[in-house]
C-alpha cells in the first residue's frame, strides 16, 4: 500500500473535483488516495479519495482575518493538511517553527499533517541538501501527538519536470527515516514529491523508504493522476 496524495494548489473547481472523484471510484487500488484541494472545495467534497487542505492557521480561533483553523478544517471534513509546502515557505516566509506549530494544530484536531521539507537550488549547490533535510525534519515535525506524514520535496525540482537521481532520493529518504526514528517517530510514511508523473511513479515508489508520492500538476486531471495511482496497486 502506497500513499498517493494530490496537491491541487490554487486550481480546480467543484465540477473538476466531482469528475475526479467519479473517475477514482472506477479504479481498483489498495493505495490510499488523498486530494489536497483549495479550502472552498473541502466541505462539498464526496467520494473515494480522502480530502485534505493545503494550509492551516497556527491560531485556534479569533481575529485573524482570512485564516482557517484546524478545527474548521475538521468540521468541513478534511482528514489531512499539507504544511510547510515550499510555496508557503517561499511566498509566506514560513519557517520550520511555524510549520511545526501548524502541524501541532492539525494533530490537536485529529487531522494528519503532511509535513514538507526540502532544499532549494542554492542550498543544493552549496552542498547543504542533507543538512537542510535533517534540520527540516527535526524542527518541523512535532515530537508528540498523533501520526504524521513527511514529504521530501526538493524545491528546485517542483514543477520543473526534473527529479533528483534515484540514489539522491534514496539518501534523502533514508536520512529522513533515521531522523524520524531518533525522534521516536519510526515508521512514519515518507512521500517523495516534485515532478512525479505516470512515467516515473513506479520507479520512484520502488526506491527504499519511498512510501508514496505527493503530486502537483499531474494530480489535476484523472488521465494524468490515475496512471500514478495504478503504477503500484
Ligand atoms: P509538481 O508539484 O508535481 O507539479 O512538481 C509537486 C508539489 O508542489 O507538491
Amino acid at each position: 500500500m502506497k500513499i498517493i496524495a494530490g496537491n491541487w494548489k490554487m486550481n480546480g473547481s467543484a465540477v473538476a473535483l466531482r469528475e475526479m472523484q467519479d473517475a477514482l471510484s472506477k479504479i481498483d487500488t489498495e493505495n490510499r488516495v488523498i486530494l489536497c484541494v483549495p479550502f472552498t472545495l473541502i466541505a462539498g467534497a464526496h467520494g473515494v479519495a480522502a480530502i485534505g487542505a493545503q494550509d492551516v492557521s497556527v491560531h485556534d480561533h479569533g481575529a485573524f482575518t482570512g485564516e482557517v483553523s484546524a478545527q474548521m478544517l475538521a468540521d468541513a471534513g478534511a482528514k489531512y493538511v499539507i504544511v510547510g509546502h515550499s510555496e508557503r515557505r517561499m511566498y509566506h516566509g514560513e519557517t520550520n517553527d511555524v510549520v511545526r506549530e501548524k502541524a501541532q494544530m492539525a494533530l490537536t484536531h485529529g487531522i494528519t499533517p503532511i509535513i514538507c521539507v526540502g532544499e532549494t537550488m542554492d542550498e543544493r549547490d552549496a552542498g547543504k541538501t542533507m543538512e537542510i533535510i535533517e534540520s527540516g525534519v527535526r524542527e518541523s515535525v512535532p515530537v508528540d501527538g498523533g501520526d504524521v506524514i513527511v514529504a521530501y520535496e526538493p524545491r528546485w525540482a517542483i514543477g520543473a519536470g526534473i527529479t533528483p537521481t534515484d540514489d539522491e532520493i534514496a539518501a534523502a529518504h533514508t536520512l529522513i527515516a533515521e531522523t524520524l526514528a531518533k525522534m521516536g517517530r519510526g515508521g512514519t510514511p515518507i512521500l517523495y514529491g516534485a515532478s512525479v508523473k505516470g512515467g516515473n511513479a513506479a520507479k520512484l515508489m520502488s526506491i527504499p523508504h519511498v512510501d508514496g508520492v505527493l503530486v502537483g500538476g499531474a494530480s489535476l486531471k484523472s488521465d494524468d493522476f490515475i496512471p500514478i495511482i495504478m503504477a503500484t496497486k
